[in-house]
C-alpha cells in the first residue's frame, strides 16, 4: 500500500505560501500538514486558526492540523471553523485526553492524538479505538529539519501489532526527520502516513520528491 503524503508547510517559503500551495495541489500529496506552535508547550511559535483558514482557502486536500500547544481545549472550535480535517493533540498536553477526543469529534473532526518520543506507545492503549490517527513524533516537536530518532521503528512496529491485533482502522503517522532514505523503513515498520517539511521543500523538484516518497 502506498503511504499517505502529508508536507509539512512548516518549511515552506511564507513569502510565497500561494506558490507553495500550487505546487502542493499538482502533486500527489495528499494532505496538507500544518504545526501549530504556542511557544509553551514547545519552545517556538509558529501559526494559529487565521493562517490554516488560508490554507484551508488554498487546497481541496485533508488539512491535517498538529497541535503543539497547551490546553488544546480552548481552540478546537476556532480550528474546526478555520477549515481544519483532522485535529490532533499531544497527549502530554492533555489532562483529560478523552474529553478532548470527543470534543474534536463533536465538532465534525476526525481526531488525532500525537505523542512524543519519550511516551510509549503503551500509553495509547486505552484511548486507541476512540482515535482516527496516532502522529508518532520521531523528533522532540518544535522545529523542522531534525534527524530522525532510531528507535521510532521500534514504536511503529509495536503500534501497528496494537492496532491490527484490535481491528481497529487507525492511521499511524511519523512526524519528523523523514527523509528519501528512510522512507522505506518507516513504511515496512508500519506506518501509513508520512510528514515530510524539509525533505519536500528543500529539495530542488519537491512534486518529483513527493512522488518518491509515494512510490518509495
Ligand atoms: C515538528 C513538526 C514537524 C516538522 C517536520 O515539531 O511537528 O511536522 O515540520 O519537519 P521535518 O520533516 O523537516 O523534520
Ligand atoms: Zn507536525
Amino acid at each position: 500500500m502506498m503511504p499517505i503524503i502529508a508536507p509539512s508547510l512548516l518549511s515552506a517559503n511564507f513569502l510565497n505560501l500561494e506558490a507553495e500551495c500550487n505546487m502542493l495541489n499538482e502533486s500527489q500529496a495528499d494532505w496538507y500538514h500544518l504545526d501549530v506552535m504556542d511557544g509553551r508547550f514547545v519552545p517556538n511559535i509558529s501559526f494559529g486558526p487565521m493562517i490554516v483558514e488560508f490554507f484551508r482557502k488554498a487546497t481541496t486536500k485533508v488539512c491535517d492540523v498538529h497541535l503543539m500547544i497547551e490546553e488544546p481545549e480552548k481552540y478546537a472550535e476556532q480550528f474546526k471553523n478555520a477549515g481544519a480535517d483532522i485535529l490532533s493533540v499531544h497527549i502530554e498536553a492533555c489532562r483529560h485526553l478523552h474529553r478532548n477526543i470527543q470534543q474534536i469529534k463533536s465538532l465534525g473532526m476526525k481526531a488525532g492524538v500525537a505523542v512524543n518520543p519519550h511516551t510509549p506507545v503503551a500509553a495509547l492503549s486505552d484511548i486507541l479505538h476512540d482515535i482516527d490517527l496516532v502522529c508518532l513524533m520521531s523528533v522532540n516537536p518544535g522545529f523542522g529539519g531534525q534527524k530522525f530518532i532510531p528507535y521510532t521503528l521500534e514504536k511503529i512496529k509495536q503500534l501497528r501489532k496494537m492496532v491490527d491485533e484490535r481491528g481497529l482502522n487507525v492511521h499511524i503517522e511519523i512526524d519528523g526527520g523523514v527523509t528519501m532514505e528512510n522512507a522505506a523503513s518507516i513504511v515496512a515498520a508500519g506506518a501509513d502516513v508520512l510528514v515530510a517539511g524539509n525533505t519536500v521543500f528543500k529539495s530542488s523538484d519537491p512534486i518529483k520528491t513527493i512522488t518518491k516518497l509515494k512510490e518509495l
